[in-house]
């Protein structure tokens, strides 16, 4: 059994995984409302949150899987990309557990545990396929060749398309973070009402930084009246211009490389838009989409441990190498 935990952001997870890939817990704190009023991620704040969470939240993953410590084999923890001293609150909780049992330690990739998500449960998907990593903070698009291995085809230039998301969700009005509620009222909404454009930029490369001004200049034009009775419509064709842009780079992305299976991962993967645009591909599923440590103790079977104490001096990255 693997115990994974997961600090890298807002969210406080811990999760106990078996060797054969069943999730056995996966306990998500998450802290959005205490940075909503911020709109937006407090990396101080969330430090500290972390701090205060990190034990109960291991305790809980132990209790509703229901074993405990002396049974773990091996514990996972992201180590990046992700806020530091975030990342260092959960780094530092993994190495004090280890440590103490003289158990070996996995340091994980954060964007390597969303592509783990498709290898949980028992239908697991198998390398090669196509992979695009949309969350929070990445917009990826990764051509997988094995377990924990995966060449980088395109990024985006600007903002993530999660970000997209949750700066046109602000605009609108509809609080922080935003995905999940555009993709709720946009439902109500005509997705061809307004149009925004869908950025062209070179390679496989993607751009929203200029969508996000295009909402902002038609919520303008319309003025705060307006804007607020055709919410639903501005929300649904906005995200039209999200689902677009990456459907048209996935669909280039598997012309280009050949590969024909492809798989939605991270935060963005939860939008029904974005499902029904593609319905071949395989989506994480829905309660692992966001942030959780499940996929870090998942990723972790196909990396090598650290012996103990090799980890004690690990330290934790922020960005992409
Ligand atoms: O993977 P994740 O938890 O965090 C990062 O690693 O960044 O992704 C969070 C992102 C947020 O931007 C949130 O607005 C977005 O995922 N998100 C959604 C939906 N649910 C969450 N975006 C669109 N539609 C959704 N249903
Ligand atoms: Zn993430």
């Amino acid at each position: 059994m693997i115990l994974g935990i997961e600090t890298s952001c807002d969210e406080t997870a811990a999760a106990v995984v078996t060797d054969d890939g069943r999730v056995l817990s996966s306990i998500v704190s998450s802290q959005a409302e205490l940075h909503a009023r911020y709109g937006g991620v407090v990396p101080e704040v969330a430090s500290r949150r972390h701090l205060d969470l990190v034990a109960p939240v291991v305790r809980e993953a132990l209790e509703s899987a229901g074993t405990s410590l002396d049974r773990i084999e091996r514990v996972a923890v992201t180590q990046g990309p992700g806020l530091v001293g975030a990342l260092l609150v959960g780094l530092s909780a993994a190495k004090a557990l280890a440590w103490a049992r003289r158990l070996p330690l996995v340091p994980m990739d954060h964007l390597e545990g969303h592509v783990a998500t498709l290898y949980l449960g028992r239908d697991p998907l198998e390398p090669p396929f196509l992979c695009l990593l949309a969350s929070g903070g990445h917009t990826l698009l990764l051509a997988v060749s094995e377990h924990g291995r995966s060449e980088r085809l395109g990024t985006t230039l600007d903002d993530a398309a999660g970000e997209a998301f949750d700066k046109g969700a602000r605009l609108l009005g509809l609080g922080y973070p935003g995905g999940a509620a555009i993709d709720r009222i946009a439902r109500e909404g005509d997705p061809a009402a307004f149009q925004f454009p869908v950025a062209r930029v070179a390679g496989l490369d993607f751009s929203f930084s200029g969508l996000k001004t295009a909402l902002l200049y038609a919520v303008r034009e319309l003025g705060e009246e307006e804007a607020e009775r055709r919410k639903a419509d501005l929300a649904a064709s906005y995200q039209r211009a999200i689902v677009r842009a990456l459907t048209q780079r996935v669909r280039e992305a598997s012309l280009v490389t050949g590969l024909d299976r492809l798989a939605v991962v991270g935060g963005v993967a939860a939008n029904s838009a974005l499902r029904s645009a593609l319905p071949d591909a395989r989506f994480a599923p829905l309660d692992l989409c966001t942030d959780n440590a499940a996929m870090i103790a998942s990723g972790a079977r196909y990396v090598d441990a650290l012996p103990y104490p090799r980890y004690l001096a690990l330290d934790a990255y922020a960005s992409l190498a």
